[in-house]
């Protein structure tokens, strides 16, 4: 099973936006500002900043463009912002983003919940957003939601996936991003709908987003990585979770991934102990500890534990 993994993991972050699009307090907008840089400064190289969808809908995000016009954007790192319509696009651009993604649900009525529209309707409007952000020069990443299971609907078709995937490829969209929106998915169904998917889909266009609500994220994503695919969503400290699937959490927590993909040899071009400070910060501003393993782990008394062994380590 693992002979093909990859040698390296893009891993996309997206903590500052479905991270805190699920705080039930309001992030200051000057905190948001400095974690999405001190984010910046850890060797990520792509990060979901926020999103420009109904502030109606996500009050959490409605400062999305102050925000977006405020970070600093060292060279290399792509900064991305979730947009569902026309609406969301220009603002988007106004606000200097250089790239974009749109959303939709393999389940209708995950999709109408989120978005208020059917799927096909979506899809429609998906028409005024690919190909105007790509004429503008962004690029356009999609997600498609409830890929292993809906909230509403339980089980989901591959088979519509993979349609759903071709379509959204013929619109231009680089990547596809494909949800475990409500963490219930398994290795072997990972294995399973990816076998199905890449049989037509080249790898490199796919990604896998994995929320942990049941703890089974890294299971799942390491099933991924061993179908060969190579981008990984992920959201510092495990912050998250979508305000419209009831039960989700919070998604893959990215310490917990980059240690497990170091561990094994595998490079993502990070630097853990900043991340774990992005994550130390993240908890100090949302108000409660986040559910990331490997920070709970080196935080405190292990932590304490750690450091003085590694000291009389190099004492003796
Ligand atoms: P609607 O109410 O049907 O929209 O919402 P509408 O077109 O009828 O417009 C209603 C009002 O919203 C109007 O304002 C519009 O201007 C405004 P009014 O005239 O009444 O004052 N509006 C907007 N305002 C700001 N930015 C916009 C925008 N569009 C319209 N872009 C809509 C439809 C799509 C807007 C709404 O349903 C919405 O914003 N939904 C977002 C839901 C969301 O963000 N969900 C979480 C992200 S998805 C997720 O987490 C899953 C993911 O992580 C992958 C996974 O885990 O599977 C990606
Ligand atoms: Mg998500």
């Amino acid at each position: 099973m693992f002979e093909s993994l990859p040698k390296r993991v893009s891993v996309y972050e997206v903590g500052p936006r479905d991270g805190l699009q699920n705080e039930s307090g309001l992030v200051p907008t000057a905190d948001k500002i400095a974690f999405v840089n001190a984010l910046a400064r850890c060797g990520l190289s792509r990060i979901e900043i926020t999103s420009f969808v109904s502030p109606r809908w996500i009050p959490q995000l409605a400062d999305g463009r102050e925000l977006a016009e405020s970070v600093i954007r060292p060279p290399g790192v792509h900064m991305s912002a979730l947009v569902p319509n026309r609406k969301g696009l220009d603002v988007a651009i106004a606000a200097g983003m250089k790239e974009v993604a749109v959303f939709l649900s393999a389940s209708e009525t995950h999709n109408k919940r989120n978005v208020n529209k059917t799927i096909a309707d979506t899809l429609r409007a998906f028409h005024d957003v690919v190909g105007p952000a790509r004429d503008a020069g962004l690029r356009v990443r999609a997600y498609v939601s409830t890929v292993f299971g809906c909230p509403y609907e339980g089980d989901v078709d591959p088979n519509k996936v993979l349609a759903l995937c071709h379509t959204l490829l013929a619109t231009g969209v680089y990547e596809i991003s494909l949800g475990d929106t409500i963490g219930v998915a398994n290795p072997l169904q990972v294995e399973s709908v990816l076998a199905l998917l890449t049989s037509e889909i080249e790898r490199d266009k796919l990604a896998v987003h994995f929320h942990d609500t049941q703890g089974t994220a890294l299971a799942n994503c390491t099933a991924a990585l061993a179908a060969g695919i190579s981008t990984v969503d992920s959201s510092v400290g495990g912050l998250g979770g979508c305000p419209y699937a009831p039960g989700a959490s919070g998604n893959l927590a990215t310490e917990d991934l980059v240690a497990m993909l170091h561990a094994m040899g595998i490079e993502t071009g990070i630097d853990l102990d900043k991340l774990v400070e992005c994550s130390r910060m993240a908890a100090n501003f949302v108000g409660h500890e986040l559910p990331s393993k490997y920070l709970k782990a080196h935080t405190g008394k292990q932590a304490r534990a750690r450091r003085q062994l590694e000291r009389e380590r190099e004492e003796a």
